[in-house]
């Protein structure tokens, strides 16, 4: 197996002859747009990776890796309009550079195009590409519609919150995995523990990007910090603050979490506060590892060999330790 970054540049490569110029302007620039301004790559990437240490073909690979990266971003492009996001990779979100309109359609057709690349493998691959697909992209609206559903409700349990992460964030970086193990004809088994390393590792991804929202470097992390705060979600750091807060914690955050009408900068220092005193950082911090910890178990039961392994690993060790 090559090492990360060769892949992550071979798929660089394949992206850029996909990214063609077509008309109307206002439909395809926004999806140049958001598919150029970069990002880790990291579910494109698991494909190509997982393909490999089956020893597949990984070329074959490059059109289900790009489908799960059109699909990130149309998902991207939609969540920033449902969360008020501004920015987006550290540029200007799409519904901000042009117009709510244009995010909603661009959006759909990225989300047709993601389908249409499965049409380049024969019939039975595409035939399980598909049902794959299919399953977890209404999985990932599930999992949004109990986001935005949480943000007014005040009461959400960890249980609640583990479901809709799982759904909106997690269920595609397993998909992202198990797909590349289909094109390279693994056993079913291997295929659903794949699934499930990549499921957990994902759950553990949302739990580092809830943590990075409200704790992240602004000038480095390429969204607003603090725009989960601002938006009432219910992430992990609010749950467990008001979970293993003090009473006083509990009603401020509550209060808090209730008004819209204070000054953005001062909810979200006031909020972050709590957080700290609540010690919910270090909370998501273990919870985290838990996670982290819980994909490497399933790795280990997977039927590749032991190198492959540890580069699985470093992968997903290197994600925890991330700042973007
Ligand atoms: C952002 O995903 C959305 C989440 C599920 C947290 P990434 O953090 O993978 O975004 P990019 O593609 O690297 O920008
Ligand atoms: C995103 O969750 C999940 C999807 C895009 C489906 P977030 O709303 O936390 O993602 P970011 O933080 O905006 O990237
Ligand atoms: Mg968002
Ligand atoms: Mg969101
Ligand atoms: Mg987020």
């Amino acid at each position: 197996m090559q090492a990360i970054v060769e892949y992550q540049n071979q798929f660089s490569e394949f992206l850029n002859t996909y990214n063609v110029e077509r008309e109307p302007k206002n439909l395809y620039q926004p999806i140049k747009y958001i598919l150029n301004l970069g990002g880790k790559r990291l579910r494109p990437v698991l494909t190509l990776m997982t393909t490999a240490c089956f020893d597949g073909d990984v070329d074959r690979a490059m059109d289900a890796a790009l489908a799960v990266e059109v699909f990130h971003n149309f998902s991207l492009i939609h969540d920033d309009i449902m969360d008020a996001a501004p920015l987006r990779r550290g540029q200007e979100t799409v519904h901000e550079k042009w117009d709510l309109n244009t995010g909603i359609l661009s959006g759909d057709a990225m989300l047709i195009r993601a389908y249409q690349l499965f049409e380049n493998y024969p019939p039975e691959t595409f035939r399980e590409l598909a049902k794959l697909f299919s399953k977890t992209a209404l999985e990932v609206c599930e999992g949004q519609q109990y986001d935005i559903d949480f943000e007014t409700r005040l009461q959400v349990s960890i249980p609640e919150y583990l479901k809709m992460i799982e759904c909106k964030t997690a269920v595609l970086v397993g998909a992202a995995m198990q797909m590349g193990a289909i094109v390279a004809n693994a056993p079913i088994e291997d295929q659903v523990r794949c699934y499930d390393f990549g499921k957990n590792l994902g759950i553990a991804f949302q739990l580092q990007d809830d943590y990075l929202d409200a704790f992240g470097n602004p000038e480095i992390f390429g969204k607003q910090v603090g725009g989960d705060i601002l938006e009432n979600k219910k992430t992990y750091l609010f749950l467990k603050a008001i979970e293993n807060g003090s009473p006083e914690v509990r009603t401020e955050l509550t209060q808090l979490f209730q008004n819209n009408a204070l000054k953005p900068e001062n909810k979200v220092s006031k909020t972050l506060e709590l957080f700290v005193r609540s010690e919910a950082n270090i909370a998501t911090k273990a919870a985290i590892s838990f996670y982290t910890k819980a994909a490497f178990d399933v790795l280990e039961t997977i039927n590749i060999s032991g190198p492959n392994k540890q580069i699985l690993k470093d992968f997903g060790t290197e994600l925890m330790t991330r700042d973007v």
